[in-house]
Formats: C-alpha cells, structure tokens, sequence
C-alpha cells in the first residue's frame, strides 16, 4: 500500500497534468483563431504528452494499490497578444511543473518510499527535455520573429512536431 500522505500528493500532481493539458487545449483554441496550423500541432503534441503524464501517474496509483481521487481543474488563460507571450507561458509553466515533481519526490523521500523516487525519475527527466523544447522555440521567437515571414516560417517547422507515446517509469 502507498502512503496516505504520498497518494494525496500523486493525485495533485494528476490534477496538475490534466490542468496542463487543459491550458495547453486553450492555447491550441488561440492559434486555431490565429490560423497558424504548425503552433496548434505543437501544442496538440503537447496536450497528448500531458494526457500521457496524467494516465502515467493514474495507472501507477493503482498499480501501487492507491485511490485515485480526480479533483476539478482550474480554468485556464484563454486569451494571449502573441505567439511569444504564449511560449512565455509556456516556459513558466513547466518550469512549475518541474517544481512540483521535484516537490512529489521530496513526499516520496520523506516516506523512504524508493520505488516511487524511482519511478518519478522519469518525470524530471522528461521536465529537462520540455523546458529545453519550450526554451529553443522561445529563442527563435525573440531573436527573429518580428515579422510575418518568420512566423511562417517557424509554423512550417512546427507543424513536423509527431506525438510518440512515452513508455513511463
Ligand atoms: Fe507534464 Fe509538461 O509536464
């Protein structure tokens, strides 16, 4: 069995990803009214991944003998004055999403549960990849995309982003 203290803080975390999913699906709404194709892939991908992160966590309660306990999710942002200030976002976003793993470990440590620590490895690994991600379509926002030419240019680049399911733990 889980500890009680450790099963509250994996089912916040799946709250957390479903929410990021969830803030993810309304910023793909805003490039959809923008019409730029490759940016709503991007984060298309993105929702699939956070769907995989949340459905990672459930199943692995239950594999730990746990309760998932689903909790409503909070309304994201909806509205953005740019590509830019929507990868602004973005970036902060994981970067709290990697505070927080680094937080669930923490409980994982405290309890001495090591298969939990274990299995949570994967996450903060997978959080340096996606702050990397975010950070070099963040770099060509601001260094070269003043101008519409450019934007297309990187909604091109975007829209060869696939979603491979990640194999968790
Ligand atoms: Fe599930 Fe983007 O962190």
């Amino acid at each position: 069995m889980i500890n009680e203290k450790l099963e509250k803080a994996f089912n916040d975390q799946i709250n957390a990803e479903f929410y990021s999913e969830y803030f993810y699906l309304s910023m793909y709404a805003y490039f959809e009214r923008m019409n730029l194709q490759g940016f709503k892939n991007w984060m298309n991908v993105q929702m699939q991944e956070e769907h995989a992160h949340a459905m990672g966590m459930f199943n692995y309660l239950h594999e730990r003998g746990g309760k998932v306990t689903l909790q409503a999710i909070e309304q994201p942002k909806s509205d953005w004055n740019s590509p830019l200030e929507v990868f602004e976002d973005v970036l902060k976003h994981e970067q709290y999403v990697t505070s927080r793993i680094n937080a669930l470990m923490d409980v994982a440590d405290e309890v001495k549960d090591r298969a939990a620590v274990s299995f949570l490895d994967w996450y903060l690994k997978e959080q340096v990849e996606e702050e990397a991600n975010v950070g070099n379509v963040l770099k060509t926002l601001k260094m070269i995309c003043n101008d519409k030419n450019c934007l297309y240019m990187l909604d091109k680049e975007l829209a060869t982003r696939t979603f491979v399911a990640p194999v968790i733990g």
